[in-house]
């Protein structure tokens, strides 16, 4: 075996841990999404969702590339979980298809497209994984783009009918749910970049989007707390970055760095607290104002059993004349000579620590759960079929010692969840970017479990890992 690239590593990392440090309490998972994997994009009667038009429109993914088959895995998932029992992960995260089970996205119910999680569910149950049900990842349905999608302020309402459909037909045995995934992601890259789905360039939409977002998200949590069992443990996801100035010391820089924080950290996270948006560090967000209606304020906060934190990287923050409303400029890792992913997004495995430290400063935080974190780097697949991914084995390591490195500092953080399980479709990036601990040779779907995946079965079967 290769070594580890020992750069991955900052000197805060733990020298030596197992399992049992992080308590016989702690959730280790693999996450996915519907889209990302599913594929049979349009079998049994599912609807169109906006990723289906999208990826078929003008302004399309790289490639040209689609997730009709992916990893098809409503086909197969079966041996896929099979192979997670295999490597002895207890907990898997993923998504439903909103378009699956409601094809209109309201009104009646799409029985097969049901049937298929109440089956995934009890195959995880059969197999000793415990299921944890995001009600929300992107794939809105197209019927609902078409009046207006998320920025139409009645998709509160869809959203929490939808949730309630999955909560009455599988709350009697999942336990853990999520109700939006990223929701910074699917408004910005989604309504105002136009790089995701549905592909809006817009300010009004992006801010109408949010608005409607941080609602759905309160409203969700509480249509599915009315229709699950009292023991059901409710949370919702945050993507997040630990944000540095370009020049440190530098006032317009630590201003800059200051508003991307508030818009890329904060935005979704402190309405939930009851805190409102962050408007004074980002003074744009005062134009959110403008979709409240009465009685709003009341109904942001929602108290979540959990918080899932979801990171990646950081970001190094540069003031900018020309775009100094929203983000001022962030610094690229290839322009600072840092080590970077097939992404392009920076090393950076102590941002995870400070964002831990970040969500678990609000005095009302809930508990904290990392439901995701990886790297995407390319790989190569050995004549024997072995794929030796010491890149990301090295990052996952990296990343779970600040997990630790948290939890002795007292962060509340209960779980690790590891982005992906398999290679999976990256939005807009195609099928290149190669997340999952399992390879896939997506022209025969054939598996292979990489390095990293026998890595982490050997952490969660209580080894010590080493750097
Ligand atoms: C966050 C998203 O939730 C997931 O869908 C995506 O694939 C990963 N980040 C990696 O970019």
């Amino acid at each position: 075996m290769s070594t580890l690239p020992t750069a991955f590593f900052p000197s805060t990392t733990p020298p030596l841990y197992s399992r049992p440090d992080f308590g016989p309490d702690f959730q280790w998972g693999v996450s996915t999404a519907a889209y990302q994997i599913e594929g049979s994009w349009n079998a049994e009667e599912k609807g169109w969702s906006i990723w289906d038009a999208f990826v078929r429109g003008r302004r399309a993914i790289k490639g040209r590339e689609t997730a009709d088959v992916a990893c098809d895995f409503y086909q197969r998932w079966p041996s896929d979980l099979d192979l997670m029992q295999q490597l002895g992960i207890p907990n898997f995260r993923f998504s439903a298809a909103w378009s699956r089970v409601l094809p209109a996205g309201t009104g009646p119910v799409n029985n097969k497209g049901l049937d298929f999680y109440d089956r995934l569910v009890d195959g995880c149950l059969a197999r000793g994984i415990t299921p944890w049900l995001t009600v929300y990842h992107w794939d809105l349905p197209l019927a609902l783009q078409q009046q207006g999608g998320w920025t139409n302020r009645a998709v509160v309402g869809w959203l929490a009918d939808y949730a309630q459909v999955l909560a009455r037909r599988l709350g009697d045995r999942v336990q853990h749910w999520m109700v939006l995934n990223e929701p910074m992601v699917f408004t910005g890259a989604g309504h105002l970049l136009g790089i995701h789905a549905p592909g809006r360039r817009s300010l009004g939409a992006f801010l109408a989007a949010t608005h409607h977002a941080t609602l759905a998200q309160a409203e969700g949590g509480r249509a599915l707390r009315a229709a699950l069992p009292a023991s059901a443990q409710i949370g919702t996801t945050f993507s997040c970055s630990y944000l540095t100035p370009w020049r440190p010391g530098l006032p317009r820089d630590e201003r800059a760095t200051r508003r991307a924080d508030a818009i890329l950290n904060r935005l979704f996270v402190e309405p939930t607290l009851g805190l409102g948006y962050p408007t004074t560090e980002a003074p744009l967000l005062n134009r959110l104002e403008r979709y409240m209606q009465p009685g709003d304020e009341e109904r942001l906060p929602f108290a979540f059993d959990f918080w899932g934190v979801q990171n990646y990287t950081r970001e190094v923050v540069r003031h900018s004349p020309y775009v100094p409303l929203l983000w001022a400029n962030l610094v690229g890792a290839a322009r600072r000579g840092v080590p970077y992913t097939q992404m392009g997004w920076e090393v950076f495995p102590e941002s995870l620590y400070h964002m831990l430290r970040q969500f678990s400063a609000y005095p009302q935080a809930p508990r904290l759960l990392v439901t995701e974190n990886g790297a995407a780097f390319p790989d190569v697949v050995t004549s024997d079929k072995q794929v030796h991914d010491v890149a990301r084995q090295a990052y996952l390591q990296a990343c779970i010692g600040q997990v630790l490195r948290a939890r002795r500092d007292g962060v509340p953080v209960e779980g690790y969840f590891a982005w992906s399980f398999t290679d999976n479709f990256e939005w807009a990036e195609g099928y290149e970017p190669r997340f999952g601990l399992v390879h896939i040779d997506y022209a025969t779907q054939q598996r292979i479990v990489k390095d990293s995946g026998w890595w982490y079965q050997q952490l969660l079967a209580g080894e010590t890992v080493a750097t």
